[in-house]
């Protein structure tokens, strides 16, 4: 092994290698099932193209079923019928679920809720992120684990714990509130800074010293908000620190290996942006709901949310359904072409891997009715069909792995934001952070434009316009970048109830929204959220629509209203505002405005920034993206409507979906049909001149 082969780019390089292409799979428990099932799973497995499997994920109970008793004998014969078959075992850690011997002698494990409440063991994740006693236990397994397969032909990437924080994400236990005081200490070393950061004067909750604070367990009325944020952020620590720990143990034991763990999209607990520095691959979980019309819009937000998590590498797509999840009060299964359709958009947004919870569905157990690859029926199935189908499919385009994807437009995201702005004792409980930027993305979406989702600590100066949807938290720093980013050329948008508070969740005074007032030329001094169902009609240059949930009275510092309220009281106040800053444009949008008038906003906002759809004059509804490197361009359609659409091409493309890979001026898409379709090869040397000179 050279040095190389233990940097992240090393490991992910031999990981692709080993993969050969889109990475194609699921969660494999043949714990679940008599040995000889494996056979026959193996034997379909080769029929579906499956090159990857998460393995062991719940199985620290048979690893391990007591004490320091470790057993690997039944995954040894697992791990080498895979390498056998050629499949790549992303080998899980097993930390996800303690085993019954663990809680029986140390109850103390077990997590505890902010009213008290000690959480049973008899699901899985019950285990307290800050319990000394799991996280010695865990590392005594990982490190047991990773020694084992050391070396082992199947293994190719590691699986640190699983989806952390789905179930349980934050724990009050004693143990808790040890670790959260030594974390407050270092954060803020003296006690009054913590007192000014968390406004104890307020409500006389001035502490003399460390020792006597607790995390915001159940109280007669709202915890202090501070308190509650940093709990949220230690909490998110907490966690992380468990993922390291392990992550800590597999570096030293298997350098040359790759680390990941799943997160799942739209998790409040965890805050990917945080976690990514310490991960090779980024991975993500999604289970768009086949019920919600717009849910290809929100998965494609949480994918462009997770590629730049990653700093715009390829990411694992983990888990997604083959059809229905058993855990919505109504599960929906995914029409014919559907689950095809969006496992391409998951590839088209970056993903380099595309695999399923889980192989074989269950029998018994929890998840019985959540769909499989192979379903209960059999693989004489729709399902199995389909997905066989997709993996042979992906096999055809091993030209897209390691490809990037490159937007001019940025949504900023902000897990302190997002955990500060849904805390209690505010003006309005409607005003939701996953909502707000959904408001945002999808006209982008419809518009045709790609969208990166990025952090407030992005590099920036690559983006024509940058999009901040209600970013309730925004440190002053933050606002002088975004000013600064207005003032050398940029266009910004930002919409009501962003940059209210700074990193303690204080209050920016003077007027909001404080750090951006300059920038955006205007002033605000009240809120006025709106009852439920209330709606105002609002007015632009010739174009009239309603807006609801949020007004404000906007006093005019520069800018100028491009959309205006109506009617009684509100007649002619600004709704949205456009002020020129240095070189550059920002606009404010004091208010929710419908869809439509939504979408002329940020139309206008490109045009005016520059920014292009991905093609001109796509069909609402199919979805352009490129993924490309130096040596590949593929251009993804999609087709998520219920129409077929015929989409004229620029330039000819090769289509790569077809055997001969013919050059097409054009595609014709049925409904949730997809292309691949590439550039034609460059040549990379002048091309030879045959001997014979033709
Ligand atoms: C995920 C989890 C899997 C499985 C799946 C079902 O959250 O990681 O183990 O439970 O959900 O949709």
């Amino acid at each position: 092994m050279n040095d190389t082969a233990h940097t992240p780019a090393g490991r992910m390089a031999a990981l692709r290698a080993r993969l050969g292409g889109i990475g194609f799979g699921a969660d494999y428990n043949p714990e679940q099932w008599p040995e000889a099932t494996r056979a026959e799973d193996l034997a379909l497995m080769a029929e579906a193209g499956v090159t990857v499997v998460n393995l062991a994920i719940f199985a620290w109970a048979r690893v391990e079923p007591a004490r320091d008793a470790y057993d690997f004998g039944y995954f040894d014969r697992v791990m080498d019928d895979l390498a056998a078959h050629g499949i790549t075992a992303d080998l899980a850690t097993m930390t996800a679920a303690p085993p019954p011997w663990l809680v029986t002698e140390h109850p103390e494990v077990l997590p505890v809720t902010a009213a008290g409440t000690v959480l049973s063991p008899g699901g899985r994740q019950h285990f307290c992120p800050s319990s000394p006693v799991f996280r010695d236990r865990a590392a005594r397994l990982v490190e047991a684990v990773a020694t084992h397969y050391r070396g082992h032909p199947a293994l190719g990437l590691w699986h640190v714990g699983n989806e952390y924080g789905c179930h349980v994400s934050e724990c009050f236990c004693a143990a808790s509130a040890a670790d959260f005081r030594r974390w407050l200490t270092d954060r803020y070393k003296d006690v009054d800074a913590l007192n000014d950061a968390w406004s104890t004067d307020f409500w006389s909750q001035r502490y003399a010293s460390f020792d006597q604070v607790l995390p915001p367990r159940e109280a007669p009325t709202y915890p202090n908000p501070s308190q509650q944020l940093d709990f949220k952020r230690f909490s998110n620590d907490a966690l992380r620190a468990c993922f390291e720990l392990e992550t800590d143990i597999l570096r030293r034991v298997t350098p040359e290996i790759p680390v990941t763990t799943n997160f799942l999209a739209g998790l409040k607990s965890v805050d990917m942006y945080d976690w990514a520095p310490a991960m090779d691959a980024l991975s993500l979980d999604s289970y768009p709901d086949p019920n919600w019309e717009h849910a290809h819009i929100g998965a494609a937000m949480s994918y462009d949310g997770i590629r730049c998590a990653g700093g715009g590498e390829p990411w694992l797509l983990t888990e997604q359904a083959p059809s229905a999840v058993n855990w919505r009060a109504r599960n929906a299964g995914k029409e014919p072409g559907n689950m095809r359709l969006w496992s391409w958009q998951a590839v088209a947004q970056g993903a380099d891997a595309i695999m399923y919870f889980q192989w074989r569905q269950s029998r018994g157990g929890a998840e019985k009715f959540h769909s499989g690859m192979v379903p209960h029926a059999g693989p004489d199935t729709r399902v199995f069909q389909e997905v066989a189908a997709l993996g042979r499919e992906l096999a055809m385009v091993p030209e897209l792995v390691g490809t990037r994807v490159r937007n001019r437009v940025a949504l900023l995201s902000d897990w302190n934001s997002w955990w500060a702005l849904e805390l209690d004792s505010h003006p309005s409980d409607g005003v939701r952070h996953l909502d707000r930027a959904f408001d945002h993305y999808a006209p982008l979406f419809d518009l045709g434009i790609g969208v990166d989702v990025v952090h407030p600590d992005a590099d920036l100066s690559d983006y024509r316009l940058v999009v901040v949807p209600s970013l309730y938290l925004l440190s002053a720093e933050h606002g002088d970048k975004l000013s600064r980013y207005v003032a050398d050329g940029g266009s910004l948008v930002v919409s009501f109830f962003s940059g209210i508070v700074d990193e303690h969740d204080r209050v920016h005074l003077g007027g909001y929204p404080g750090p951006l007032r300059e920038a955006l030329g205007i002033s605000v001094q009240e809120f006025w959220p709106a009852d439920t169902g209330a709606v105002f009609p609002v007015q632009g240059a010739g174009d009239s629509g309603t807006a609801d949930l949020w007004r404000e009275d906007v006093t005019l510092k520069g800018a100028r209203a491009e959309l205006e309220f109506v009617g009684p009281e509100w007649d002619g106040r600004p709704a949205a505002t456009v002020h020129s800053h240095g070189t550059g444009t920002a606009r404010y949008i004091a208010t929710r405005p419908d869809p439509a008038t939504m979408r002329d906003l940020m139309a206008r906002a490109c045009t005016e920034a520059g920014v292009e759809p991905v093609l001109p004059a796509l069909p609402q509804g199919v979805q352009a993206v490129v993924r490309a490197n130096a040596e590949h361009d593929v251009l993804l359609l999609l087709n998520h409507t219920n129409t077929t659409h015929t989409i004229e091409l620029p330039t000819p493309r090769h289509n790569l979906l077809s055997p001969t890979r013919p050059l097409t001026t054009h595609i014709t898409l049925p409904p949730r049909d997809i292309a691949a379709l590439g550039t034609p090869p460059t040549p990379t040397h002048p091309t030879p001149i045959s001997p014979s000179g033709v």
